[in-house]
């Protein structure tokens, strides 16, 4: 055990996920009960540690929160404390204000911050473990685009909200013959619209990793009518584009580390292809933040958990400066230094790629 440690405070920055909640509650429960930490939990992520903005976390505070969704501790994700946005003379100015966070946990007297987040909120905590201070990371995020963990927690609920929506889609689509578009989330990496494309039976999965065309889908369409399937359903993930194309931006959220939001890939797509296929009506749906609010699935409850006593089993072990990690089936860890600059996308042979193509999946190629 190291002894040195009395006091760890925990923040969620980002956008919110299922399983955030989980995890605070493990960490609480954990660190409270086999080593008898005092723990705090800092409110509006790296904000709360820059204003001193604090609860005190105890058995109590965290009882009946496993399930929810959201997080007891809010979050933002404009707070990067080494470019922060701060008035000085009237004008609106950025800096580095990591050394008032650093103050602010010595005057408190914590000693570790665990922090739950994704690449942002990652890089932020690299960079805080950079300046010397002991900090845990744990992976968070529906897309599940961080590296050095199979999955990060809050993913696999999404995926479920996908499916559901998939069965849902698939009744319209058989009762009128239609073409269903749905648009789901995940940045970059389409592992959200693989996963749920192959387990909600989409016939065309189209994921930023593998540039469409919009002719393969057409042939694809008019393939399953001719086999007397008139009607189809086609998972697109936000950031998917045409081959020679440009990725699709719904807003720029200019005081935002991380300013581009990706959307309306789906309606640009149901038009495209409305030019093309007259004989079908075409309809698109995109599913938006229902993929990160909600009740968190079993899985992502029982991942969050092992995260959270996996993150006070690495306090106590002093191996500061890592993310805990799922690889293989097992709990371990990862440094931070070698997750963040490295996100994970899908492989285009990956072994789920195939799968899905041997059932004739078609991935627009
Ligand atoms: O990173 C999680 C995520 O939900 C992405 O899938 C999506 O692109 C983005 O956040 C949406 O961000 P916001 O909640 O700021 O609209």
């Amino acid at each position: 055990m190291n002894n040195q440690v009395k006091k760890i405070g925990i923040l969620t920055g980002g956008g919110d996920c299922p399983g955030l909640n989980a995890v605070i509650r493990a960490v609480t429960k954990a660190a409270i009960a086999n080593y008898g930490y005092e723990v705090i939990g800092y409110k509006f992520g790296y904000r709360g540690l820059y204003n001193n903005d604090f609860i005190k976390l105890d058995a109590h505070s965290v009882s009946g929160i496993l399930h929810k969704g959201g997080t007891i501790l809010y979050s933002s994700n404009k707070d990067n404390l080494f470019n922060y946005q701060v008035e000085e003379n009237g004008q609106c100015v950025r800096k580095d204000v990591s050394d008032v966070a650093v103050e602010n946990m010595k005057k408190e007297g914590v000693d570790v911050l665990v922090v739950l987040g994704g690449d942002g909120t990652l890089t932020s905590a690299r960079d805080f473990a950079r300046k010397g201070v002991k900090v845990i990371g744990v992976p968070k995020t529906i897309d599940n685009d961080l590296s050095k963990t199979d999955v990060t927690f809050g993913f696999n609920s999404a995926v479920d909200v996908v499916v559901d929506a998939l069965d849902k889609l698939h009744t319209t689509a058989e009762s009128h013959h239609r073409i269903m578009v749905l648009e789901v989330m995940g940045r970059n990496a389409g592992w959200i619209a693989l996963h749920a494309g192959i387990a909600g039976s989409a016939d065309v999965i189209l994921i930023p990793e593998i540039p469409f065309s919009l002719d393969a889908i057409v042939t694809k369409m008019n393939e399953r009518s001719q086999r007397g399937l008139p009607f189809s359903i086609i998972v697109v993930s936000e950031g998917a584009m045409e081959k020679g194309g440009e990725l699709t931006v719904a807003k720029i959220v200019s005081d935002s580390p991380d300013p581009v939001r990706l959307g309306g890939i789906g309606n640009k797509l149901a038009i495209a292809l409305e030019a093309r296929i007259t004989d079908h009506e075409i309809r698109s749906t995109v599913l938006g933040h229902l993929q990160r609010g909600g009740i968190t699935s079993a899985y992502d409850r029982l991942l969050s958990t092992r995260y959270g006593v996996a993150a006070v089993e690495l306090i106590a072990e002093g191996k500061f400066g890592n993310m805990v990690a799922l690889q293989d089936g097992k709990m371990t860890s990862a440094p931070l230094e070698e997750v963040i600059g490295n996100n994970k996308q899908v492989g285009v042979d990956s072994e789920l790629i195939q799968v899905a193509k041997s059932l004739g999946v078609s991935f627009g190629e």
